[in-house]
């Protein structure tokens, strides 16, 4: 089969196209014949060896995956050959098929295609983790996005509008804004131009945001924190800009608030049957079409490099696809 491999860690142009045998899934594992890959900014971390997981050289990178079970492992019980589904894998995505643990494989719902599936998982899973699991947010509360106009930034701002919230989305570019707008957003903070804590004191009547949440890092971390409302929870999703901020240990003190990290893909492992359960509501809502994930590009399987890139580039607006 074709596959995209790492085979030193390096920028996206390092990656090459190659033919690798297929992969065997082993108990409780499925094969998926890939139709669809979404791409996360962790993909661009993965292949320059900067993510959690550094896999063995030469590798696959790629996570979000969708397409035709072709063959499943011994004791799969909920799923069969010819299911169409979406899933997710730590990596090996980027490739014609990929084995999925059968608890991160679900059936894909018959009103999703094959690229809105593959753009679904991480996001929406990850934003709505942190959101209900992490954060506990409340139906009346406000929920700042930051980086609100990415994959997992967009979804943040459409689940905090289905679960109540009145969302100040925060991002780099007036055009980024207006998508936030129309996903939902109530109130608009271009970051290049404002100073953050100033702003967000201003549009609360002083009182601050209960939930913060930042998949963007660097400087806006802390601008943002300075903001919170007593008692407010922020949560810690990602380093989009480069370098993980320090925080002054006396800011939560100040506002009782708390600092919270989310990391999705570790929940999902360590607590399938939640994570099959929040997989669930937000399949239901899609269906009810509560949900609509925002596709900015699809590319071929060996165009991978330019999707990559144009994520480093910071010009992606909700999510980018790779056709299989
Ligand atoms: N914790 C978890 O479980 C989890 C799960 C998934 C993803 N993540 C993390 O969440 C972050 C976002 O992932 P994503 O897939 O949503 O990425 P994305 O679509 O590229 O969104 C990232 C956003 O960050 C902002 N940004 C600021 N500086 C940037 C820079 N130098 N380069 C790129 N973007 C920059 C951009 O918005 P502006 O231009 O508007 O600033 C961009 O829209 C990543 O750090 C990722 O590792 C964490």
């Amino acid at each position: 089969m074709k596959a995209i491999r790492c085979k030193e860690y390096g920028p996206p142009s390092a990656l090459v196209l190659e033919e690798v045998p297929e992969p065997v899934p082993k108990e409780n594992e499925v094969l998926v014949q890939v139709k669809a890959c979404g791409i996360n900014y962790p993909d661009t971390l993965i292949i320059q060896g900067l993510y959690q997981i550094k896999p063995e050289l030469p590798f696959t990178p790629g996570s979000d995956v969708a397409g035709i079970v072709t063959a499943i492992g011994e004791g799969v019980k909920h799923l069969a050959v010819g299911d169409p589904v979406f899933g997710f894998v730590p990596y090996g995505g980027l490739a014609e098929s990929v084995v999925v643990p059968a608890t991160a494989c679900f059936p894909k719902p018959d009103k999703m295609d094959f690229t809105v599936a593959a753009s679904f998982m991480m996001a929406y899973g990850t934003s709505y983790h942190a959101l209900k699991d992490r954060a506990r947010l409340r139906e009346g509360e406000t929920l700042l996005v930051l980086g609100a106009s990415g994959g997992v930034g967009l979804a943040a701002v459409e689940l905090g509008k289905q679960m109540g919230a009145r969302v100040i989305a925060a991002a780099s570019t007036d055009e980024k804004l207006e998508l936030c707008r129309e996903y939902g957003a109530d109130l608009l903070i271009n970051y290049h131009q404002t100073d953050l804590k100033a702003t967000l004191k201003e549009l609360t009547g002083h009182k601050g945001v209960d939930v913060i949440y930042d998949p963007v890092g660097g400087d806006y971390t802390e601008s943002a924190f300075r903001g919170i409302a007593w008692e407010g929870r922020f949560l810690v999703v990602g380093f989009a800009a480069g370098s993980i901020p320090k925080i002054p240990l006396n800011l939560p003190l100040l506002k009782g608030a708390s600092l919270v990290g989310v990391f999705w893909g570790a929940f999902a492992m360590k607590h399938p049957k939640q994570n099959m359960q929040n997989a669930l509501t937000l399949m239901q809502w899609f269906e009810e079409g509560r949900l609509n994930p925002h596709i900015h590009r699809v590319y071929a399987l060996e165009q991978t490099p330019q999707a990559l890139e144009e994520m480093m580039a910071r010009k992606v607006r909700g999510k980018v696809v790779v056709s299989i």
